[in-house]
């Protein structure tokens, strides 16, 4: 039984005004509101356990490592890793696909070889590889997806050959909600030698991942959309690439033995993760995987998925409002552009009513590009959000329309 009521509670922030109004968030797919025990465990670090990791003899220091390394442990039961070595953890998703980019480049890439992604990707998941390409003299090619999810499979196949190193795909759009089947390609790469990159940025919260069972080589994700902390993120790899891939950043933490006339590293994850990291963000990550370890996923699932459907019909019936990417099969997020008003003057006088938007190209621009808009306004929903807000929200949207038109 899923209690959105009780779920509220969780979250402080929900029972604040703004501007005199019941505060409506939908803008979780830009940033999941925290829990408070994610808030706590921050503090509680801060105060009584601050302290470095991997480093020190004496008692915090101890504790602070043992901490830090049990998250790593819940990340990969989380995500069904094989072993905690293959949990790297990174700045954030982006941090993860640059990270990727350099590393798998330099292990792997020779001049000529191809790149390979959707055409519909965040700038995260488009920038690392063209400037890598440019570095490598390799190729980066795109591969068709239509704004309900389909990937057009010949146009994927027509891309992809034996000079293809590595797919990389979102698994969810952050611009439009849909959830690309990306199971599909990954078998379809993997037949030509090709290794796959996921970027489960806005998968993670919505949906169960088990990179065994994708079969997937890397995924990609921030703690902060998973209700955790910002400036945390995970690279997985598989054990057997992440071996052979070499560090991109060098300093303390990450080495073997250090000379002037060579150096030698540690193995994965340690080689990835020079410096001191993220420590309290990282423990307050598995505050956030403990709350939503006490969260039955599917009745989470299903009650997003009412959301977007109560979205979606509510505008269905605004005649002046397109919806782009209306899909059954997606997460929750509702991407739409009203003809003839621009998307920031919508979102910030939503914001007068109290309800938080995103507008803009989403850092998506080649696909606004498809869609001949220079951006939307998103709403995406977190497992907190109700319908009663959606309907708050439709009929916000009304009255600001109507303002706006004259
Ligand atoms: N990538 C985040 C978004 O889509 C920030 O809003």
């Amino acid at each position: 039984m899923f209690e959105v009521q009780k779920i509220r509670e969780s979250f402080p922030a929900l029972q604040q005004k703004v501007h005199g109004k019941d505060f409506i968030y939908f803008d979780t797919a830009a940033t999941a509101l925290k829990p408070k025990a994610v808030a706590d465990r921050i503090s509680h670090h801060y105060l009584y356990e601050a302290s470095n990791v991997h480093r020190g003899l004496h008692f915090l220091s101890d504790q602070a490592t043992e901490n830090f390394e049990r998250v790593r442990k819940q990340v990969q039961n989380y995500i069904g890793a094989q072993d905690e070595s293959e949990i790297i953890f990174t700045r954030g998703t982006t941090d993860s696909l640059n990270l990727l980019a350099r590393s798998f480049g330099k292990a792997f890439l020779r001049p000529g070889d191809e790149i390979l992604i959707s055409d519909i990707e965040h700038h995260s998941n488009i920038v690392p590889w063209q400037m890598l390409c440019e570095d490598m003299g390799c190729q980066l090619k795109t591969f068709t997806v239509n704004i309900h999810g389909k990937i057009d499979l010949d146009n994927f196949k027509e891309n992809l050959s034996r000079k293809t190193k590595l797919v990389s795909i979102t698994m969810v759009s952050n611009a439009l909600g849909i959830i690309l089947p990306v199971e599909e390609i990954i078998k379809l790469a993997h037949d030509v030698g090709a290794k796959v990159a996921l970027d489960a940025a806005q998968a993670i919260p919505h949906q169960k991942i088990n990179v065994q069972k994708l079969n997937c080589d890397f995924l990609a994700f921030s703690a902060h959309k998973l209700y955790g902390p910002t400036g945390v993120g995970v690279l997985y790899g598989r054990s057997e690439q992440l071996d052979q891939m070499p560090p991109v950043y060098g300093g303390g933490g990450m080495i073997d033995e250090v000379s002037f006339l060579q150096t030698t590293y540690l193995k994965s994850p340690f080689r990835f993760e020079a410096g001191t990291p993220d420590i309290a963000g990282v423990i307050a990550f598995g505050a956030a995987i403990d709350f939503m370890s006490t969260l039955d996923m599917e009745a989470v699932v299903q009650h997003e998925k009412r959301l977007t459907d109560h979205a979606q019909t509510l505008l269905a019936h605004e005649k002046e409002v397109q919806v782009f990417g209306i899909s059954k099969n997606k997460d929750p997020i509702i991407s739409f552009f009203v003809p003839g008003l621009h998307p920031s003057d919508i979102g910030t006088l939503l914001d007068q009513e109290g309800v938080a938007v995103r507008c803009g190209h989403h850092c998506t621009q080649p696909l606004m590009r498809r869609l001949e808009v220079s951006g939307t306004i998103r709403a995406s929903f977190g497992m907190y959000n109700t319908e009663k807000e959606i309907e708050h929200f439709v009929q916000s949207l009304r009255k600001v329309i109507r303002i706006l038109k004259g």
